[in-house]
């Protein structure tokens, strides 16, 4: 997306009465124009959504992720997140050129992409993801996704789709086997259906490594655009090879005591995978994205070999956890 920086600041200027003095560029994706904006006094993030397709996937809901969010900041009074700053009129975002455009409070340190939390970070994690998921009774959830789970996926018929597409595709077909996707589908299916559902919880809803920032043993979360009305497996299950022990402390200092669903944890883990397979395939087989056959080759495929093992691993932390766990006193 190309952008006029003179324009860009006078409007800044205008919608947020902030005199940016310089605006430095960071490509991350198609998916969004990135930027940090250098005020006098701050330092803002600058998002602008590409309105292509997967921008339009973003934008839809992006009000109420957008007030949910900020309602976690200035009501639920959560510190260790990014969260939209307010323009004059007091809207969370602005449309620029016809895309929307938000800024965001600027957050330094490392992105936590290798997914190597030390003892302390995992604690302040834990703690932080803890006190996101019991404020589910601070903000206002109106028009919030809630997992249905009576419901099929919502990214089903675009996966069985795309598996068919598969077939035709001589790489692709020699990579991934459409009969073991179907049966984790059903697989998925079959554990969602046995879930309790009961005990939702304020998820972040895509609480991976990238999505952290890390300094002096802080953890911050950005990017709610996956924020939901979820049972708490949804953030855990990410972190089982993550100083999990540490991060569950932490989650119970700040939550309270709390039992972990061994089905729900596996169930999240199928589920994420389908559903970034199902995006990876949509980008690969209808747009020839490269980075998306990249992804499918070092994640997709490592994920699929694991996942007995990590069925395995999951099982075993949440039976440890709800017989021991809760008489931890830290
Ligand atoms: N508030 C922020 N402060 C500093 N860096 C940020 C902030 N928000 C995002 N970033 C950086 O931009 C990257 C992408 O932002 P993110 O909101 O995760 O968008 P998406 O994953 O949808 O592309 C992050 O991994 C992080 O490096
Ligand atoms: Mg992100």
């Amino acid at each position: 997306m190309k952008i006029n920086k003179i324009l860009l600041k006078k409007f800044l200027k205008k919608q947020y009465g902030i005199k940016v003095k310089r605006i430095k560029e960071i490509p991350l994706g198609e998916m969004s124009y990135t930027a940090i904006l250098n005020s006098e006094e701050k330092q803002f993030f600058l998002k602008i959504i590409n309105m292509n397709k997967y921008g339009q996937g973003i934008a839809k809901g992006l009000n109420i992720t957008l007030r949910v969010n900020f309602d976690l900041f200035s009501k639920a009074g959560i510190q260790n997140i990014s969260y939209p700053i307010p323009t004059i009129k007091r809207k969370l975002k602005t449309k620029f050129m016809r895309n929307p455009l938000i800024i965001y409070e600027y957050i330094s340190g490392r992105t936590e992409g290798n997914w190597k939390l030390n003892k302390k970070e995992a604690y302040n994690f834990g703690k932080l993801i803890g006190s996101v998921h019991k404020s589910i009774n601070l903000v206002d959830v109106d028009g919030l996704n809630k997992e249905n789970f009576n419901a099929p996926p919502h990214y089903e018929k675009c996966l069985i789709n795309n598996l068919k597409r598969l077939e035709k595709n001589n790489l692709l077909k020699k990579l991934i086997s459409r009969r073991i996707i179907m049966n984790l589908l059903i697989k998925a299916k079959g554990l969602k259906n046995r879930l309790e559902k009961k005990d939702f919880v304020l998820c972040h809803g895509d609480a991976i490594g990238e999505n952290m920032i890390v300094e002096k043993n802080e953890v911050f979360l950005i990017d709610w655009d996956g924020v939901g009305s979820n049972l708490r497996e949804k953030d855990l299950w990410l972190h089982s090879n993550n100083n999990i022990q540490s991060i569950l402390k932490g989650y119970k200092k700040s939550y309270g005591k709390f039992k972990l669903n061994k089905n729900a944890l596996i169930f999240y883990m199928y589920d994420r995978l389908l559903e970034d397979l199902s995006e990876y395939l949509d980008k690969f087989l209808l747009d020839s994205d490269k980075h998306a056959l990249k992804e499918i080759k070092e994640y997709i495929l490592v994920s699929l070999k694991k996942l007995n093992s990590r069925k395995k691993q999951l099982t075993e932390i949440a039976e440890n956890w709800n017989k021991k766990g809760k008489f931890l006193k830290k």
